[in-house]
């Protein structure tokens, strides 16, 4: 069975989506991090969003692994233990860019399914519930006030990294990622026309979760 949360930039998907798949004793899959991944390893090589010939040949050489170390989820290329780099801003910014290529998405689309073939996930990003998963049993997709969404993912990297960033400046690369991820020709960002819309805006982390298990039991 496959759980779908999508929504924007720091709207708290990757929280109550991994919430959500321990309390229901599903697997979790971040599809975000795999085009941070992605991203990272095409900037270390070197190749720009547009160069698709040499994009497909690093496809190849990418292997992405998730890995639970310690009650850890941690992100490996190839032998390489990426769980950090990959969540700088610079990242975020530089993943949303090269999620226009539909070669790219193209590939990892295909990663995502084989990943989830036969199991029980929940799987969080911008198109599950859309493109990748558009038979999944439940879907949800969470939305926030830009502001908050700022407020959110600047504490976040604060957390995770230590990083002190400015919030302005956050809410502007928010907005920028937002128009970029909703606009662009292939699987942009919207919920599916079967998807449970919660605007979190006011909502805790809690209430969230209790939203999301309680349309699952319902509906069980
Ligand atoms: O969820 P995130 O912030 O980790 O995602 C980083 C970027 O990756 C996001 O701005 C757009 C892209 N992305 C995507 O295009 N499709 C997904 N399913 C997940 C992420």
């Amino acid at each position: 069975m496959i759980i779908t949360i999508d929504g924007p930039s720091g709207v708290g998907k990757g929280t109550i989506a991994r919430i959500t798949s321990e309390s229901v004793g599903f697997n979790y899959l971040d599809s975000g991090a795999m085009y941070r991944a992605l991203a990272l390893f095409a900037d270390l090589h070197g190749i720009q969003k547009e160069d698709d010939k040499r994009l497909k040949k690093l496809l190849i050489d990418f292997h992405i692994r998730f890995i639970k170390e310690d009650g850890k989820e941690k992100v490996f290329i190839n032998s390489d233990d990426v769980t950090e780099d990959i969540r700088t801003n610079e990242i975020s910014t530089l993943a949303s860019k090269f999620a226009v290529n539909e070669t790219i998405r193209g590939v990892l689309r295909q990663m995502q399914r084989r990943l989830v073939k036969n199991k029980n996930y929940v799987a969080e990003g911008r198109d599950m519930g859309t493109y990748v998963f558009p038979g999944a049993e439940y879907k949800f997709y969470l939305d926030a006030d830009p502001a908050i969404r700022a407020n959110r993912r600047a504490l976040q990297l604060k957390e995770m990294l230590g990083i002190n960033i400015n919030e302005t400046k956050v809410l502007e690369e928010i907005t920028k990622r937002d128009k970029l991820d909703m606009t662009r020709s292939v699987c942009p960002l919207h919920p599916a026309d079967d998807a449970v819309i919660i605007d979190t805006s006011i909502l805790s982390i809690d209430d969230v979760v209790k939203k999301v298990e309680s349309v699952v039991k319902n509906n069980a």
